[in-house]
């Protein structure tokens, strides 16, 4: 396998400034990481949406520190070339700085990321402030923020109204004064998600966001058909992994049932002597 060139902030910086767009993934395991370390992937978020597609919560919320530096270093294990945002949960950062900067740095120090995501608007401006003070690269994350999901009533776009709109570019701005490196816009209309991305120096990362943004994060499970049933409408699925998987599941339990697997191929044979030896013993005890 050929080593790959880093990929660090000052690249994702320069991709936007030669307009080549970022494509990020959501990876939650060292084998799939390991997949993606061989692709030309430039980014790799090991979101929290780990509580939801791999620990089947309905929310985000559950999700500890304990649980994301541990999958998150399992991902830097298999993409030690990528550009790797931790992504900080529930409550790790919201409470005050001090513990927003000690959990974020569990992931920059413990886990090897290169920046850390916080889902936040003008009113963490002053977390997002110490944690830079604090040497840490923090991506911010507006629009729709899943952590909040009890404030917004729902899973629902943010900023359709010019009103609304303009307090998401107006957060972005005095987030990005605040020293954020970074920013993801999720579930932003097109248009929204356009003005800030002509508006900043920032690479901007949109999840759901159209195509004005400098790159795309999408949740691993959904591009890849995990499941079954309709993607949503932001997700364009580039394989149908839960039939290949499930085709491989009943195959499996197909030939154990009508025992064509395991063979004696597929274990260690004794040698000849020692099992002639074993006869023998075994009949010498009756
Ligand atoms: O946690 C996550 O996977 C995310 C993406 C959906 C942007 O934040």
């Amino acid at each position: 396998m050929t080593s790959r060139s880093r990929i660090t902030l000052q690249t994702l910086v320069a991709r936007k400034r030669e307009r080549r767009k970022i494509p990020v993934v959501t990876c939650y395991d060292y084998a799939t990481a390991c997949l993606l370390e061989q692709s030309e992937m430039d980014a790799v978020l090991v979101g929290d949406t780990y509580g939801e597609v791999c620990l089947g919560h309905s929310t985000t919320l559950p999700v500890t520190v304990d649980h994301l530096v541990t999958i998150t270093t399992a991902v830097r294990h298999g993409a030690p070339s990528k550009f790797l945002i931790g992504d900080m949960p529930y409550l790790s950062y919201q409470v005050c700085s001090e513990e927003a900067i000690h959990n974020a740095g569990e992931f920059m120090a413990r886990a090897g990321c290169d920046c850390v995501k916080v889902e936040v608007d003008r009113r963490l401006a002053d977390t997002v402030a110490a944690m830079s003070r604090a040497t840490i690269p923090v991506m911010a994350h507006l629009g729709l923020k899943p952590q909040s999901v009890h404030q917004h009533g729902g899973y629902k776009c943010q900023g359709k109204t010019a009103q609304d709109a303009l307090t998401i570019i107006e957060d972005a701005k005095i987030l990005e004064e605040a020293g954020a490196v970074a920013l993801l816009l999720e579930a932003v209309p097109h248009e929204v998600a356009r003005i800030i991305t002509e508006r900043t120096a920032l690479p901007v990362i949109g999840c759901a966001a159209g195509p004005h943004c400098d790159g795309a994060v999408v949740v691993l499970h959904d591009m890849l058909g995990y499941s079954a049933g309709h993607p949503p409408r932001s997700i364009k699925r580039y394989a149908e992994l839960h039939r290949v998987l499930l085709d491989a599941f009943q195959a499996y339990a197909d030939d154990v049932v009508a025992e064509r697997f395991p063979e004696e191929a597929h274990s260690a044979t004794m040698p000849k002597h020692e099992y002639e030896r074993l006869a023998t013993l075994l009949a010498k005890r009756g």
